[in-house]
């Protein structure tokens, strides 16, 4: 039967019924209401985001014979992994001896001792398989002269603890390895019967009163209709919210959806203070040019023509970590030796390297150069900037992709049900700031565990218990709501403000007084959300609804990030304190722990895993982190 819940919405009352077997309708008496499809659909998994993560999980559960959905606001093939270019991180031995031990190793270093020593030990040893797996797959890595995985440079990458100089560990498809990972999972999904619902807008995972996740409910943007999806598991796999900032990497699309219906339903995100930004974003554009182009021997200099990374890193130079360039890039131009009329940005020089290797090895930015900075890379230097360009924070999970949260004494306690990976995710694998390539590997190695993992604790087709009575109801009036919104803010004109507010007050350097204000500015951000008008009222491809939506997910995500940066009085990995600037592990080598409360965000901690999940390694204790 149908209730009526507010302004006359409808919802369907909890019914188990087949995948997609019920569709109900529901027409207003007075036609004066607005009116809500409610469909309902159960599944053993649901999985939403249909980037690398969420396909490499949805092609395990069906290969686990899972009846699967796969729910995803973009096509698949235009999910934010596209856009990924230098490679996928294994320690294969392809062109020098290696051992996945080296690559925990400076994963470990890499995150400045904040992410998990287990995770890390899982993600480097399951790496090499995970990459023969995508060359099985059809993936179509670019090749050594005898036919093997090219494997190049990346930054943090070392051999032999860090004693045996420059890893070559990133094995890649030229610069445009996302999209070729991408587009070889969609094939691999396509083989499958993973039901995918696309272009259909996941608004907040359906709780139980028992704490467990039951499913999520989402819009489909096309018709208008309401779907809720019941699910023994959910798995998030929705990306990063690098939107909140005004300069990214990151798509418009990269907004922190996952994230934001966690943080709806009274779960903590961690450490999200830490935003890696990428070294080199194209001044202006902010489009990435891949941390390739210096693994294949491309140079920053300073106004003086220096190549100032000796400076800062003499060994790794300009292939230390990206938290590390960035900084000195900043503290060049800061120095007044940036480049351009306003010295306000640097130069990174291909214009030496052999044209065959730009054509071969960095086609992809070639091209990109071209187009958004008008350079001819093989003669001019590209202008760059450190630019914001990925979510080192997000969902915790422990290495079998299970959320966890603090509960009582317990500090791993796992949400039945929930389930998270990728960039959305926080196993925590990277820490304090994620080594380039070692992303494509999370979203696969993880994927992948949490089908895993689903496989090992539910059985295919098992009865699944009843939607709590009132599922969806409150997602319903929010919606509602907020479609009628009838204020005098654009949703674009707070977007702005938050994206200038992140920008300044959560930059690549912080302090007390930046933070401070950031999260006075941001809070009222937050305040200014309730006053935002939007036109149109209408439920069929209403992008004025899902930008508002996008937007509150966002402000949500700023809000934990400027208050969870604001607290942590240390510096460590991509958080760069000028007040407090050494690391310290005494008082803060520790999770960040935030949650949305009351339109508030509070903060708690849980401990760094500091254990290994067998002899195979021991842990890496901490000490000082230099390149
Ligand atoms: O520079 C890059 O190609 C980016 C790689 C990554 O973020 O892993």
């Amino acid at each position: 039967m149908w209730r009526c819940v507010s302004r006359g919405i409808r919802i369907p009352s909890s019914k188990s019924t087949a995948a997609d077997s019920v569709r109900r309708l529901f027409s207003t008496s007075s036609g004066a209401a607005p009116s809500y499809t409610v469909v309902d659909h159960t599944y053993d998994a649901v999985v939403v985001g249909a980037g690398g993560a969420g396909l490499r999980a949805a092609i395990g559960l069906s290969e686990h014979g899972f009846n699967t959905a796969c729910i995803t606001k973009l096509f698949p093939t235009r999910s934010h992994t596209v856009a990924a270019q230098g490679g996928i991180n294994a320690a294969l031995g392809n062109m020098t001896e290696d051992d996945w031990r080296w690559h925990m190793y400076d994963t470990v270093k890499g995150s400045d001792w904040l992410g998990d020593q287990d995770a890390i030990q899982y993600m480097c040893r399951e790496a090499p398989k995970a990459v023969i797996e995508l060359e099985n797959y059809g993936l179509p890595f670019s090749r050594t002269e005898d036919g093997k995985i090219y494997q190049r440079a990346f930054g943090g990458q070392s051999l032999n603890f860090g004693k045996g100089g420059q890893a070559y560990r990133c094995a890649c498809a030229a610069d445009r390895t996302g999209h070729a990972l991408l587009h070889t999972l969609y094939g691999q999904a396509m083989k499958h019967n993973t039901q995918f619902f696309v272009e259909y807008f996941a608004l907040d995972l359906l709780m139980g009163n028992d704490g467990s996740c039951q499913g999520v409910i989402a819009l489909n943007m096309e018709d208008g209709t309401l779907h809720r999806f019941r699910a023994a598991s959910t798995i998030l796999a929705t990306g990063g919210y690098g939107r909140a900032y005004f300069s990214a990497t990151s798509a418009h699309t990269c907004t922190g959806d996952g994230n934001a219906m966690v943080a709806r339903a009274g779960l903590p995100l961690e450490d999200l203070e830490f935003v890696q930004f990428h070294p080199t974003g194209i001044y202006g554009a902010g489009c990435l040019i891949t941390e390739g182009s210096r693994g294949e021997g491309g140079i920053l200099r300073n106004s003086e023509g220096e190549r100032f990374m000796e400076r800062y890193a003499p060994t790794a130079k300009d292939l230390a970590s990206r938290d590390v360039v960035s900084r000195s890039m900043t503290m060049e131009i800061r120095e007044g030796r940036g480049v351009g009329p306003l010295k306000d940005h640097i130069y990174l020089h291909l214009n030496h390297l052999p044209p065959e290797v730009l054509k071969e090895r960095l086609p992809g930015i070639s091209e990109t150069a071209a187009i958004f900075a008008g350079v001819d890379v093989t003669k001019e230097p590209i202008p760059v900037l450190p630019t914001v360009h990925y979510n080192m924070g997000g969902i915790p999970t422990n290495y079998h992709g299970e959320v966890v949260t603090i509960k009582g004494n317990d500090p791993d306690a796992v949400i039945p049900g929930l389930f998270a990976a990728g960039e959305a995710a926080c196993a925590s694998v990277h820490g304090a700031n994620r080594l380039g390539a070692n992303s494509l590997l999370d979203i696969v190695v993880f994927g992948r565990a949490c089908a895993n993992r689903v496989a090992e604790i539910q059985k295919p087709g098992a009865k699944q218990r009843q939607l709590e009575k009132d599922a969806g109801e409150k997602t319903l009036s929010w919606l509602d709501k907020l479609r009628n919104s009838n204020g005098t803010l654009p949703t674009s004109k707070i977007r702005l403000n938050m994206q200038r507010v992140m920008q300044n007050n959560a930059a690549v350097f912080r302090t007390q007084e930046t933070l401070e204000e950031g999260c006075q500015l941001i809070d009222k951000a937050w305040e200014s959300f309730h006053d935002v008008k939007l036109k149109d009222r209408s439920l069929i491809w209403n992008s004025d609804l899902i930008e508002t939506i996008e937007l509150e997910n966002l402000l949500i995500n700023a809000c934990i990030t400027m208050h969870s940066a604001e607290a942590r009085q240390e510096s460590r990995g991509a958080h760069a304190r000028e007040d407090f600037t050494k690391r310290d592990d005494e008082n803060w080598m520790r999770h960040t722990l935030g949650y949305w409360e009351n339109e508030k965000v509070r903060l708690d901690y849980r401990p760094v895993h500091m254990n290994t999940l067998d002899d195979e390694i021991d842990t890496f204790p901490p000490k000082a982190r230099v390149y």
